[in-house]
């Protein structure tokens, strides 16, 4: 970067993009890195290549990927710069040259780009399912990029199959292989509708449904268990008129309602059934099952979505989301979602044990803070959802440290569900170090086992993935 980025919060301090690809060998390891533990552990997020154009937000960066390869005992890292069409383009002028979030206030000349793109930011999360590495956004198809290398391969499309965007949260199924995704906004922008896809264990897409939704939502996460697909429809709603006036477009309308789209994951799509739900925001679920027609889910539930604004333009205060047991019993002709909150934890970047996905489950681990002083999230925590308790670990002041979202990586495949590890990067503002903190899942309170230490800072990104390597 030439120049300094402007005077925003998402651009300074813990958010501050970082200029330099790196890549290191061989990392400095405090505590002992396990010999079981092999595979390389990816972090996904906002990294701004150039000062932006018109007002920042959080969701409109350019991707960049971090690479930890763990292999017996030694960890490598690396990361890159996602390079899409815009990060290309940009990079070709030297600025800005497109405003992902207001098309309109693009450079002259370029404000269809973003109705156009298919590369999109690569901003927001990862997957590594059937052989492919792919980095998502949400607004946009994936993009395949080498696990290894971090190379940019360029757009994915499924053999020409897939026609809409893909959402940063797909789902894999740990019985079957099948990932199952969506897109919301699916025929074009600010269209009322999301699409459905399933992909199989070899990697090829094999079903595809369109589904009209109440109203032009931004739907970030939805819910797969064994037997239903859920889509919650919060009013986080997007208009063409907030575009085109130049105000961000889309505003938190709760007096438009909020309603659970649930779908027989292996019958008709036609076949769906709107739920009523309390006019709530989740960014995150934790995990879904169910069982004798009674749906199960776990959310990182917020009373209204943070980061964006009132239909006037003007912004909400932040909210802490909280872990929140939803019930929805399909036995019931007025089924509705049954909220119940579980604990006064904030609750955030929620990840289970990949092996239990839709499936009735005992654990799962979350972000949190330790105080009210800051706005990062430095404290990791394993819920144990049978007993009701939870135990956790500290990384330090919350003014000063803070932790990605933490993976669960299993032991063995066949150890007991929370017999694993818990990777998460860990950053020291104060030092401007990151590292990649390893914990026991069964003994989170204990800290880390072992820290791969980064003489660099990994910006506060989205998500991570996991790649075994075997
Ligand atoms: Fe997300």
């Amino acid at each position: 970067m030439t120049e300094a980025m402007p005077d925003n919060r998402f651009l300074q301090g813990a958010f501050a993009p970082i200029d330099t690809e790196y890549e290191f060998a061989e990392l400095k390891i405090e505590g002992e890195v396990p010999r079981d533990l092999n595979g390389s552990f990816y972090r996904n997020g906002p990294n701004q290549q150039f000062p932006p154009r018109g007002d920042y937000h959080l969701f409109a960066g350019d991707g960049m990927t971090h690479a930890f390869h763990i292999d017996d005992g030694k960890v490598s890292y690396r990361n890159r710069w996602i390079r899409t069409a815009k990060f290309k383009l940009e990079q070709e002028h030297n600025k800005a040259m497109i405003d992902p979030m207001n098309p309109f206030n693009s450079e002259q000349g370029f404000e269809e780009f973003v109705f156009n793109d298919k590369d999109g930011l690569a901003n927001t999360a990862c997957v590594w399912h059937a052989g492919k590495f792919l980095v998502m956004e949400e607004g946009h198809p994936p993009f395949e990029v080498d696990p290894f290398t971090l190379e940019s391969l360029g757009s994915y499309n499924y053999g020409g199959k897939l026609e809409t965007a893909m959402t940063a949260h797909p789902k894999l199924d740990p019985l079957t292989g099948e990932m199952v995704f969506f897109a919301y906004m699916a025929s074009g922008p600010f269209a009322s509708d999301v699409a459905l896809h399933k992909v199989n264990a070899e990697g090829v897409l094999t079903e595809s449904h369109m589904i009209d939704t109440p109203y032009p939502a931004m739907v970030h996460d939805f819910v797969v268990t064994e037997n239903y697909i859920l889509f919650p429809i919060f009013p986080l709603i997007g208009t063409l008129e907030r575009a085109m006036e130049g105000k961000m477009p889309f505003a938190w309308e709760p007096d438009q309602g909020a309603t659970v789209g649930v779908i027989p994951r292996h019958g008709s799509p036609a076949d769906i059934r709107w739920v009523e739900c309390d006019p709530v925001f989740v960014f995150h679920f934790m995990n879904g099952f169910d069982r004798d027609g009674v749906i199960t889910v776990d959310a990182c539930q917020f009373a209204y979505a943070p980061l964006f604004p009132r239909p006037d333009g003007t912004m909400l205060p932040d909210n802490d989301a909280k872990l929140t047991r939803w019930t929805i019993d399909l036995n019931n002709p007025s089924a509705r979602v049954v909220h119940h909150q579980l604990n006064g934890d904030r609750s955030e970047f929620p990840v289970i044990d990949p092996r239990r996905a839709m499936q009735d489950y005992r654990y799962g681990y979350h972000t949190s803070a330790n105080s009210d002083d800051g706005e990062m999230y430095n404290k990791v925590v394993a819920v144990d959802l049978g007993a009701g308790t939870t135990s956790s670990y500290t990384f330090g002041e919350r003014r000063t440290n803070f932790i990605s979202e933490a993976i669960f990586v299993p032991r063995a495949e066949d150890a007991a569900e929370n017999d694993g590890y818990l990777l998460t990067v860990a950053t020291d503002l104060s030092e401007g170090k990151s590292s990649l903190a390893i914990l026991d899942a069964q003994n989170v309170d204990a800290g880390p086992i072992a820290k791969a230490q980064l003489e660099h800072r990994i910006p506060i990104g989205f998500h991570g993935g996991w790649r075994p390597a075997s």
